[in-house]
């Protein structure tokens, strides 16, 4: 039965993956490469630093920077998302999720993070809902990134729960291969067939329709 819930954070909890998105569209824009939104489906759920190489590599240019500039390319870019932060609120909480937090804390399900962002946490707060979590994975702590299964395990195993007792939710195709790896039930928040090719369990266009009960209801067939 299921004993713990492990979000991720960008596209799932809040709409952040876009700013992501944005910041570094606009980064790639200022050294002349243009992202597209299918582009932009690879870097989901990836670190800064991997980021910014398949952003360089697929511009053709990454031979051209050097390490220490490499660096200060991603420290922009985390400049860009951090000035987009400051206007974070509860309001940006997508549709439900407050609700299905307090719905599982309710049910005494466990909750973790597993997300790939050093932000995660500055986050959290600013959406008000730091409370919930049991457990917020620190990625530098981890050394292979999604889709390794790690950082789920590392969640899971922080939360005392057996893999096979926790439900994952991933908006990206890295995260969801990174569940499935971690051998965890897995959640596909976004385009159906995005999720579907990505391997999701279950896919839900929207975060609304969360509820433990549907939680439940899948898991129980998965797992029998
Ligand atoms: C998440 C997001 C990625 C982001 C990464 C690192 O995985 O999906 O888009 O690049 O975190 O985020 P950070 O805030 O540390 O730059
Ligand atoms: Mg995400």
């Amino acid at each position: 039965n299921l004993k713990a819930v492990i979000f991720d954070l960008d596209g799932v909890i809040t709409d952040t993956a876009e700013w992501h998105f944005l910041a570094w569209s606009e980064l790639a824009k200022s050294i002349g490469i243009h992202i597209n939104k299918e582009f932009n489906e690879e870097l989901k759920g990836i670190s800064r630093m991997e980021s910014l190489e398949r952003i360089l590599d697929m511009g053709g240019i990454a031979h051209t920077f050097t390490e220490k500039e490499k660096v200060e390319l991603a420290q922009r870019k985390n400049k860009y998302y951090v000035q987009l932060l400051t206007q974070m609120t509860p309001e940006n909480i997508f549709p439900g999720i407050r609700k299905f937090l307090e719905e599982l804390k309710k049910n005494h399900i466990k909750i973790g993070l597993a997300s790939a962002s050093k932000n995660a946490p500055s986050i959290l707060d600013a959406l008000q809902i730091t409370e919930f979590f049991q457990v917020v994975v620190d990625p530098e702590k981890i050394a292979k990134g999604k889709p390794a299964p790690d950082i789920f395990l590392s969640a899971a195993e922080k939360l005392l729960v057996n893999p096979r007792n926790c439900v994952g939710i991933e908006d990206s195709i890295a995260g969801l291969q990174s569940i499935r790896y971690a051998g965890m039930f897995s959640i596909g928040v976004g385009t159906l067939d995005i999720m579907k090719e990505a391997g999701a369990n279950l896919v839900l266009e929207s975060t609304a329709e969360l509820t433990l009960e549907r939680l439940n209801g899948m898991f129980n067939i998965h797992a029998s």
